[in-house]
């Protein structure tokens, strides 16, 4: 991925964040050795500042569209209470069983339910109330993962959208992921049912807040 961040300060940042524990680093290790794309994981940064909303909203019931090798998945399992739960979402087998080894070594990986198949077949067949959803799956269905799970999501729970800036491209949008994106930005942009913020965190984080 090519950063739109200075790349000298993204490492400061890296550098004064709480530091990645061991399963975590050789989970990413493993991931870029064996997998194609393994740039998807979210990686430190952006998976602490995950715990971080994870621990300040008080979520118990997790979603997560887009499990990949479960990076984040392990990540914002970490955070969670004893009781919490993640479930969370894929189609690529050879990633699942990456992750369900990762999970079977983690004292939080009882928290975490793995659902394989489209995601938005699962989202149908789940009933909330879903305390935060991160979407990281496929881009051209980010727009209709929104749609699908907001009546699932409490008052007060947090939807995240991942990758909002789409390494920049969001600016001149040219392609159907990154039209994809911008129409899902300007749907939660647009919408009076939340309260939301871009960030430029890694490749953009768009959070909103439902009312
Ligand atoms: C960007 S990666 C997720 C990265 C992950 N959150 C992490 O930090 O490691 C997106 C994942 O979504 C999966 N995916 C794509 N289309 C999907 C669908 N329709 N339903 C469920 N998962 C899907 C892909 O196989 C891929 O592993």
């Amino acid at each position: 991925m090519d950063r739109f961040i200075d790349e000298k300060i993204e490492q400061f940042a890296h550098d004064h964040t709480e530091p990645e524990p061991e399963l975590f680093a050789r989970l990413r290790e493993e991931t870029y050795r064996t997998m194609e794309r393994p740039q998807m994981q979210v990686g430190l940064l952006e998976g602490r500042f995950l715990q971080m909303l994870v621990r300040l909203t008080n979520a118990r019931n997790i979603l997560e569209i887009g499990m990949f090798t479960g990076y984040s998945t392990l990540m914002v399992a970490e955070a969670l209470p004893d009781d919490g739960r993640v479930v969370t979402c894929e189609v690529n087998q050879k990633a699942e069983s990456i992750a369900r080894r990762y999970f079977g070594e983690s004292s939080h990986g009882h928290k975490i339910t793995i659902r394989m198949g489209p995601a938005m077949e699962t989202i149908k067949a789940l009933s909330g109330p879903i305390d935060l959803v991160f979407i990281d799956a496929d881009k051209t269905n980010y727009s209709n993962y929104y749609q699908a799970c907001f009546p699932l999501v409490k008052a007060g729970g947090l939807i995240i959208g991942d990758n909002a800036l789409w390494n920049g491209k969001v600016i001149d949008p040219q392609d159907d992921d990154t039209l994809a994106i911008v129409a899902f930005d300007r749907l939660v942009h647009s919408d009076p049912r939340v309260a939301h913020v871009c960030l430029t965190v890694r490749d953009g984080m768009m959070l909103a807040w439902k009312r």
